[in-house]
């Protein structure tokens, strides 16, 4: 048995906030970030609430998961009522964004009266990796502010993206702000030398900036509301996932998005294991153990769940609901 017990479960957090409505996963590549979500996900449609299980990641893992097809669009999972799952189309998102970009710099050379062609500078800007994270998060957001589930949970936190929007959100009103004044008084300008008194002409890009900045400040309000929003991360007892969660942690206090709690993952039973194993399998009960007091030291109060490794991955909807059960003990 190990030593460290929640103090706060996951079940007593979720209980103690009746409007969670958008539920994160985020930690280290292949810490089991997919399995926790699809059992949060399992667990809170087994309480009867209407749930999404979306998946923004480029690479998904959710049809493999449930055994079910689940791309493209929103899927009933089989087994579970109130459940649905949905694989977002990254390739489609991504060219959508191109061609509205496009749209607008054309629209944009023509105003300014510059010489060129949009598709140079759609392929310099869409080539940054950045554009991929960005379309996605447009993607979730859109999901969030279609508001037909009861229960978002995404597979995947887009840890850096949700950090860089509220890091930047402030700067980028200011800019867009000063963007809007300068147009403006440009437009202003313009009117005024002009011999006809005609009506303000139409701006798709002060449209868009300040749908945009609009948006962003919605997707800020829900994302910082702790009723609404919490972020849990997912840990092995190991070195490294432990550094990139204490990271992770540090910046989201740092910009007020409310973290859920810890989850560990994949902790060997060592109860079920006698003296006499395999010398390798006693070492890594060993070395789990050292972990287990940093994990305690580093993140004591904010542990919500403990959870074994299991003799095989977790695949199909009766091993979810086995880790559901584990998870909201
Ligand atoms: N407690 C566990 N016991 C046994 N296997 C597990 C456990 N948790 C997760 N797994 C398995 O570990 C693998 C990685 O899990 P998962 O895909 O959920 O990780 P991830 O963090 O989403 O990975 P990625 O960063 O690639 O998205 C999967 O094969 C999963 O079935
Ligand atoms: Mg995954």
């Amino acid at each position: 048995m190990n030593a460290l017990q929640p103090s706060i479960t996951m079940k007593q957090f979720v209980e103690s906030k009746p409007g969670l409505k958008y539920v994160f996963f985020g930690g280290k590549g292949g810490v089991g970030k997919t399995v926790m979500a699809g059992a949060a996900a399992v667990a809170l449609a087994q309480q009867g609430k209407r749930v999404l299980l979306a998946s923004t990641n480029p690479v998904h893992s959710l049809s493999g998961m449930l055994n079910q097809d689940v791309f493209g669009k929103e899927t009933p999972v089989e087994g579970v009522p109130n459940l649905w799952a949905y694989e977002i189309d990254t390739r489609d998102t991504i060219e959508r964004s191109k061609q509205e970009i496009k749209e607008k710099i054309e629209w944009f050379l023509k105003y300014a009266e510059i010489k060129g062609r949009a598709d140079e500078f759609v392929e310099s800007a869409t080539m940054n990796p950045a554009f991929e994270e960005s379309a996605m998060f447009e993607n979730m957001i859109d999901l969030m502010f279609a508001d037909e589930y009861e229960v978002y949970v995404f597979d995947t936190a887009p840890t850096a993206n949700a950090r860089r929007l509220l890091g930047m959100s402030s700067v980028y009103s200011l800019w867009v702000n000063k963007m809007l004044q300068s147009r403006k008084e440009a437009q202003e300008m313009k009117l005024r030398l002009s011999f006809s008194k005609k009506k303000e002409e139409e701006d798709p890009l002060m449209d868009y900036l300040l749908k945009f900045r609009d948006r962003m400040e919605r997707a800020k309000v829900l994302l910082t509301d702790p009723e609404k929003t919490a972020f849990f991360f997912v840990t092995l007892p190991e070195a490294l996932p432990i550094a990139v969660i204490k990271r992770f942690i540090n910046w989201f206090h740092e910009f007020g998005i409310p973290v859920g709690g810890v989850i560990v993952n994949m902790l060997i039973d060592a109860s079920e294991v006698s003296d006499q194993a395999d010398e390798f399998i006693l070492n890594r009960i060993k070395m789990q153990a050292e972990y287990m007091k940093e994990i305690e030291e580093e993140f004591g109060d904010m542990v919500r769940a403990i959870i074994p490794l299991f003799e095989t991955e977790v695949r199909g909807i009766e091993m979810l609901k086995r880790m559901a059960g584990l998870l909201f003990a």
